[in-house]
């Protein structure tokens, strides 16, 4: 290891790139970033540097998966001699065993002197004249090499995963230190339609700059993904949410669990909330979208609805994140309430549809 630890990389959901790099800010001590990219469609790549454990990287919420970073080529020659190139530096690469050695450490997998590989390859751009079939077996041929006889490429059930993207004419290649559960939460036992994915959800509550003295509210809380990921990144005064949908509530309930008190479930309408006037700290929320449910009219009367009472409740220096594909609808909602303005917005992809995060904001 340098002194200043190893280089790896996180996938987020496309869009969350610049908040994972906040939550990793603020978790990894001493961390230092070193860029990002988008590989569309499918998703974020945050690339940093860390010397602590490599445990730590596998608690961060706001991302899907986490890499040990093999190599990362800026530029590879177009066309076949970009091939050779990526071949001739992985089957010579320096910090395999590192990686290794990594991920034996994290994982329950075998990974020491010996094992079972996969090659992922994914090409994003770059119209080269190969396939990525091509591209997956020059990757798979240089590790063959490099790795030795111990070491087997298999198609599944594999010890160790390697990742080869080429993005553009960007060479990445990662040792994936993170597994499913890292995506998956145990608390999710109960489902609504359109809940948000737990990742998207703890970039939201870290938007919001948690503090141990939020009241904090999701007014549409549905199965209360955005509650829990609130509760698990930092202390608060109170979480609060509500639904309309008394299904949606059990679930919330259900999720929740015994965890994270104080909170409070209630049944309500968020256009009417039953919330005195400036008591809440932070809010985040993700409204109905047309196409998931509710109609383009519906969705404008409940915008209006719930943003005025969005207003109505936020404290003074209070801020409100909101997700929805419905960017205009927002965008003039928010313009025509005098005590709130739009701080910031990013675009994401969820689940294939496009849509917006804004931050919101006290005006003036
Ligand atoms: C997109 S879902 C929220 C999903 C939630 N963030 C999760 O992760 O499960 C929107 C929620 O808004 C609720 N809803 C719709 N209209 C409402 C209203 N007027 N008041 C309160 N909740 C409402 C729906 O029942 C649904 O659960």
């Amino acid at each position: 290891m340098s002194g200043k630890g190893y280089l790896y990389y996180a996938h987020t959901m496309p869009g969350l790139e610049e908040v994972a790099w906040i939550e990793m800010r603020s978790r990894l001590d001493g961390a230092s970033f070193e860029g990002s990219k988008t590989l569309p469609g499918k998703n974020g790549l945050v690339f940093f540097r860390y010397a602590g454990q490599a445990a730590d990287l596998l608690k961060l919420r706001a991302v899907e998966d986490v890499f040990f970073l093999v190599v990362r080529i800026p530029k590879v020659a177009w066309g076949r001699e970009g091939l050779s190139q990526i071949y001739q530096l992985l089957a010579r690469d320096r910090f395999l065993e590192a990686g290794l050695g990594l991920h034996g450490q994290v994982s329950r997998r075998r990974s020491g002197r010996g094992g079972t590989f996969r090659v992922i390859s994914r090409m994003a751009g770059g119209r080269q004249p190969y396939r990525r079939i091509d591209f997956e077996r020059a990757a798979e041929g240089a590790l063959k090499k490099r790795l030795g006889r111990q070491w087997r490429a298999v198609e599944e059930g594999e010890d160790v995963e390697i990742w080869a993207n080429l993005i553009g004419l960007e060479f990445v290649c990662g040792l994936r230190l993170s597994d499913a559960s890292m995506r998956h939460r145990e608390y999710k036992q109960a489902h609504v339609a359109a809940s948000l994915r737990p990742s998207v959800a703890a970039a939201m509550a870290w938007l919001t700059d948690p503090r141990p003295g939020d009241v904090f509210l999701d007014p549409l809380c549905g199965a209360g993904t955005l509650l829990v990921e609130r509760g698990t990144i930092e202390r608060h005064a109170l979480l609060l949410g509500g639904d309309i949908d008394a299904g949606a509530l059990r679930a919330a309930a259900q999720n929740v669990g015994p965890r994270h008190k104080p909170r409070q479930l209630l049944r309500w309408d968020a256009g009417r909330l039953p919330l005195a006037d400036a008591s809440v700290d932070k809010i985040a929320t993700n409204l109905p979208f047309g196409k998931q449910i509710g109609s383009p009219q519906g969705n404008r009367r409940l915008y209006r609805a719930v943003f005025a009472e969005i207003d109505r409740v936020l404290c003074s220096d209070g801020s409100a994140v909101v997700l929805s594909s419905e960017a205009e609808l927002i965008k003039d909602t928010v313009r025509k309430l005098r005590g709130l303005q739009i701080l910031r917005g990013y675009s994401i992809t969820v689940l294939g549809q496009q849509a917006r995060v804004y931050v919101i904001g006290r005006s003036g």
